[in-house]
């Protein structure tokens, strides 16, 4: 059963070993965030913060997304599954959207705040990096916009830094559904578009709007799919348009175009560093604040892998790009964004209906909307390669990977500014060059000349032999249960 509110999923964290209830007082000025990037780095349970200096009754949680035991427990699967099957399950599940539904009363009301009376420094905000440009009270949260002229409802998540008591600032992406909707819409009709920002949703309700699903496509569906189960949505109190009842904390406000522009940033990012400048951006007037009795600001510390940014790439835009590839023919056996590679990489293995089709796979994926923007470096393989295991890939990267004819390269690319690997001008610019590595054997090597035989147990060795060894290693004294590594590896589809 899919979980009502973030509370229900933090609690299964906890059971599991993945969240820890820290009830001494801890400061929202840095030291919380820096708790949240320590225990993110480390690979520790996620901190469930429940006595913030100056902000009695309100908690702050981190990490709640960021590795794949997280993401199994928020589609309700077992922790320790093989990442592939956990992936798989909600790629599958991706393609069943269920509708939302309409709900009178909403948890997300039980406290409203309105007109005066609104100040965005009562709500427990944190400061996120040292040397950050404010305090940001969305992280881990997503802006829902309703499309100006037809009944499409986006949901994007972004960062959104507190200006004052009534304004937060934020980056708006032209390429973003957000950005194509008041770029292309709203800005030049010259009308205000509505917006709300929600925090604290049930864990997939939050994870789906980090994807890029595509314009006039409802995430809102896309959520219950995911969850097996209707989103419920309440009507905002100010604005019209509709937010997940079950919610934390709801902001609600417009984005004006006659009154557009403040500074905003910079903020420590997903890529691992810090690259975007203080800059105008764009302003968000609020004109309620609703939430819950006791609320959970839900927060993302980006920085150096891995957190619920790379993990929300791995496991969604993952789906994207299967989709993409499925769509279009490719025989892919599977596929992989290693978290630690912050969705700027990617492997695939495909089985090979005719030569160079690592470039087929490259056009396609670089060409999608978000997905292709942030993919630099595409990695092919053989079949047999399980794209999960980065030692696998290593060698086949080190060993099939001819380094002139195996490397293509695409210049003159659309690029976000935030690349670490770009100049300055190219980041202004937007503008770089992807790769894709093949690390396959060409089509036309014969398996009995060109191929030569690689030197690995499983390959290596008669069935017998391996059934043998595999059967008396735990016997002999050894930790791991090689007849069970045997025969999950027969039974997934890249093995040898
Ligand atoms: C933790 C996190 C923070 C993000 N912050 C921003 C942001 O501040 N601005 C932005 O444009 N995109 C941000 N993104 C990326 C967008 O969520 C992503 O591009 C998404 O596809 C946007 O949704 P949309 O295309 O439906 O508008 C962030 C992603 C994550 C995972």
């Amino acid at each position: 059963m899919a979980f009502r509110d973030i509370r229900g999923y933090i609690a299964a964290l906890e059971r599991h070993g993945e969240a820890v209830r820290i009830k001494e007082p801890v400061d929202w000025d840095l030291e919380a965030s820096a708790m949240v990037r320590l225990a993110c780095q480390l690979g520790s349970p996620a901190p469930i913060l429940e006595n913030i200096q100056d902000y009695p009754g309100w908690s702050l949680a981190g990490g709640l997304f960021s590795n794949y035991r997280r993401a199994a427990i928020a589609i309700g699967l077992d922790p320790d599954l093989h990442p592939s099957e956990i992936l798989n399950l909600y790629h599958r599940r991706s393609k069943h959207p269920i509708k939302s539904i309409i709900v009178d009363q909403a948890p997300c009301q039980e406290n409203v705040i309105t007109g005066e009376d609104i100040n965005l420094f009562e709500l427990c905000a944190p400061y996120l990096h040292e040397g950050d440009g404010g305090r940001y009270l969305g992280s881990w949260q997503f802006v829902a916009t309703p499309d100006y002229d037809t009944d499409w409802l986006n949901w994007g998540m972004c960062h959104l830094m507190v200006h004052n008591e009534r304004t937060l600032g934020g980056l708006l992406l032209p390429q973003d559904d957000i950005g194509v909707m008041f770029y292309g819409k709203y800005l030049p009709h010259k009308k205000p578009m509505p917006w709300a920002a929600v925090i604290g949703a049930e864990p997939l309700t939050t994870v789906v709007s980090a994807a890029p699903y595509g314009r006039g496509k409802s995430e809102v569906d896309w959520a219950g799919g995911l969850r097996l189960e209707p989103v419920e949505l309440v009507r905002c109190v100010t604005q019209p348009l509709y937010v997940p009842a079950n919610a934390e904390i709801i902001l609600e406000g417009v984005v004006d175009p006659e009154d557009l522009r403040l500074y905003e940033g910079p903020v420590g990012e997903y890529t691992g560093y810090r690259t975007s400048p203080r800059m105008p951006r764009v302003a968000f007037r609020v004109t309620a604040i609703t939430f819950r009795d006791n609320p959970i600001n839900c927060v993302a510390c980006l920085g150096v892998p891995t957190d619920d940014a790379d993990m929300m790439a791995a496991v969604l835009t993952r789906s994207d790009m299967l989709t993409m590839l499925e769509i279009n023919g490719i025989p892919v056996v599977d596929l992989c964004i290693p978290p630690q590679m912050v969705s700027h990489a990617a492997i695939v293995s495909v089985r090979k209906p005719h030569s160079y089709v690592g470039n087929r796979v490259a056009t396609l994926l670089f060409g999608t909307k978000n997905t292709g923007m942030n993919l630099q470096q595409l990695f092919v393989c053989d079949e047999d390669i399980d794209v999960f295991d980065i030692k696998q890939v290593l060698h086949a990267f080190a060993t099939k990977c001819h380094p002139k004819r195996g490397i293509t390269y695409y210049d003159n690319q659309p690029a976000t500014p935030l690349l670490p690997h770009l100049s300055y001008e190219e980041r202004l610019l937007g503008r770089t060059t992807k790769v894709v590595f093949d690390c396959t054997w060409p089509l036309d090597w014969s398996p009995m000349r060109d191929i030569p035989v690689r030197g690995n147990f499983w390959d290596m060795y008669p069935e017998r032999t391996i059934e043998k060894i595999c059967d008396r290693w735990q016997g002999w004294g050894y930790p791991q249960d090689m007849r069970k590594v045997w025969e999950e590896g027969k039974a997934r589809a890249s093995w040898k």
